[in-house]
């Protein structure tokens, strides 16, 4: 996730308009930051890696002549966090420049065809090729800006959201949209396009939203909107935002963490497009590894447990889930040459899950790292590591960062499975397919469910205590139902393989104690009849995360959520977990509790 800013303005310096909006878009991503402007016919660029606040007392980003350019703050994803890959990215000319919000799926090869017609790259960037791509089509098929970067656009697959500027019709900003944010401020002298209200809130409340599939162009004295298919014109005007600033950093979300709940859509969509090529190097590793470990703490940590059902499920493939702080002293003497670690850290830097990849590469195991930032110490000590690419998650309490590092060791464990010879191809068509239509079931679930939640909440705010119980890849998701409603709204939880609970946390249950069920439809499900049948003959009131129609738990449970049909069970961690993190944002809410903030808890943490 990055940030991307252009300012188009009758006078005045446009740098600083755009260095003060980056400011308002760092929370998208702080590695790195650039701006661009043209002035006389020339572009002036800034740009390095480094919070803006760095960069700027460096570079003086203000200071750049002319009152129309474009800015970003980078979050890296394709490349490490170094100035040659920060943006604006130029073309060989140095006439065209481009700042983009996204991933750029095939770029690789568009990259090959632009370097075999003789263009030079100087970064790692995905997003390099977008301006050599507009480059070429200018030249070689004598377009205008717009109509090349209509065309560039058309060659190109992934998600973006970029602005571009030239030298070579200078009184303008193209910006263009695909499943990355995009909205458009029109001020009185200025008219701005931005990845979020807030970049130009304080200058301009009225906004235009871009939808997938369109293009801008921005003048200082207007906009049009056209479709990039067919440059068709589209009418759509201004709508007046009345968000306070704080409400807008929020996207007029109350908190970050019930925004971030939203964005899990957008961030699996972006997981979903991964790189091959790392994908696959982790999966050889794993494919030969003597013994693997999954280690990780906290929220990572129930992605590993699920990770484990997977890897064994699919492609027969025994892995060892394990607390980080545990790991040295169990299996601190027997890691060896011929063990391999698969940490999972969001942030890359706690404490527990670094110290632990320390004893493990001490005795000389292999270190694969699954992380959401680019540069993080986890990174710079895996021998091969993913970027799960989420963007930077402000709520203390991971929700959209789960979900990817599931949707991650699904796609390794798919591989594995196909490279073991495990599954059928069909199976793995299957498999494939599903995951593809994960983020829009997941969708779906927060766009059905999430009223129903808030009610739920209500009803049983002043509970005292909850048990989350699952059997098998379920298990995972009742502890991170249990951790969430714990960590953010102060309610003591128990959670436990449900075959476990008869061997004694069902003493504690009476009558109306609230017990969450996880039951998606998938082998486990009569075990867990049978659990939840225990359960209400003591009293006990059953919530029951199900499959849509499932009439007979339905029957059985006192309150139901019910998620879309048909996914496999190795993948129901992902839309079973949504109804919990909303159940407990919206428990901490009636509780009158901040869920960005759950006291004594910090998003990372790196003390041991
Ligand atoms: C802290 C956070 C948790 C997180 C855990 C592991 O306890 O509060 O939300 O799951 O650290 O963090 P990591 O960055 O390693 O995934």
């Amino acid at each position: 996730m990055c940030g991307i800013f252009g300012c188009a303005s009758k006078q005045g310096n446009a740098a600083k308009v755009i260095h003060a909006a980056l400011k308002r878009l760092e929370y998208r991503g702080y590695d790195s930051v650039g701006e661009a402007t043209l002035s006389e016919g020339k572009l002036f660029i800034k740009k390095d890696s480094g919070k803006i606040d760095e960069v700027h007392e460096k570079l003086n980003l203000d200071d750049l002549p002319g009152n129309l350019g474009i800015g970003h703050t980078r979050w890296a994803t394709h490349g490490a966090p170094l100035q040659v890959n920060a943006h604006p990215h130029i073309d060989c000319e140095e006439q065209i420049a481009v700042v983009h919000n996204g991933i750029i799926e095939n770029y690789a090869l568009v990259k090959k065809e632009l370097e075999d017609k003789g263009h030079v790259f100087r970064s790692k960037t995905d997003t390099e090729v977008i301006v050599h791509l507009i480059e070429e089509l200018v030249k070689q098929q004598n377009l205008t800006l717009v109509e090349a970067v209509a065309e560039a656009l058309k060659a190109l697959e992934g998600s973006y959201a970029i602005a571009v500027i030239s030298t070579l019709e200078p009184d303008k900003i193209i910006c263009a949209r695909n499943e990355s944010p995009l909205v458009v401020g029109v001020g009185e002298n200025a008219v701005y396009c931005a990845s979020d209200i807030p970049a130009f809130l304080p200058l301009t409340n009225k906004a235009v939203v871009i939808e997938d599939g369109e293009l801008v162009i921005i003048t200082n004295d207007g906009y049009e909107i056209q479709k990039i298919a067919d440059l068709r014109l589209v009418k759509r005007e201004p709508k007046i935002i009345d968000w306070t600033p704080e409400m807008a950093e929020k996207r007029g979300y109350p908190h970050f963490m019930l925004k971030e709940i939203h964005e899990q859509p957008l961030a699996l969509r972006n997981t979903l497009r991964l790189q091959e090529h790392y994908l696959e190097l982790m999966t050889t590793f794993l494919d030969r590894a003597k013994e693997v470990f999954l280690v990780a703490c906290g929220t990572s940590y129930h992605a590993c447990l699920a990770a484990s059902y997977m890897f064994s499920k699919l492609a027969y493939r025994a892995t060892y889930p394990i607390i980080a702080s545990e790991f040295a002293e169990q299996h601190g003497k027997s890691v060896n040459i011929e063990s391999t670690i698969l940490a999972v850290s969001q942030s890359g830097e706690t404490a527990d899950t670094l110290a632990a990849v320390e004893a493990a590469r001490h005795r000389a195991a292999t270190i694969l790292g699954l992380t959401n930032v680019i540069g993080s110490t986890l990174t710079r000590v895996s021998r091969v590591y993913i970027c799960q690419q989420s963007g930077p998650e402000i709520g203390v309490a991971a929700t959209k960062t789960f979900t990817a590092q599931l949707c991650v060791l699904a796609q390794l464990a798919l591989r594995l499975a196909k490279k073991r010879g495990k599954v059928s191809q069909d199976e793995i068509d299957f498999l494939e397919e599903k995951l593809e239509q994960i983020p829009n079931i997941v969708e779906n679930v927060i766009v059905k469910q999430e009223d129903k939640i808030k009610q739920l909440a209500r009803k049983y705010k002043d509970k005292r205590e909850f048990f989350f119980l699952g059997r098998g890849i379920s298990t995972a998701t009742a502890l991170e139902g249990r951790l969430k409603l714990m960590e953010i709204a102060y309610v003591p939880a128990i959670a436990y393989p449900a075959g476990e609970s008869k061997h004694g946390p069902i003493s504690l249950v009476e009558p109306g104690f609230p017990v969450v069920f996880v039951c998606p439809p998938d082998e486990t499900r009569k075990a867990v009849i049978g659990n939840i049948m225990e359960m209400k003959a003591r009293g006990a009131s059953i919530i029951a995360i199900i499959e849509e129609g499932d009439e007979e738990i339905k029957n059985l449970a006192e309150d139901f959520i019910e998620v879309d049909k048909g996914i496999p069970d190795i993948l129901s961690p992902i839309p079973y977990v949504i109804p919990l993190q909303l159940f407990a944002y919206y428990m901490a809410v009636e509780r009158s509790h901040d869920p960005d903030k759950p006291r004594n808890l910090a998003k990372s943490v790196t003390v041991k």
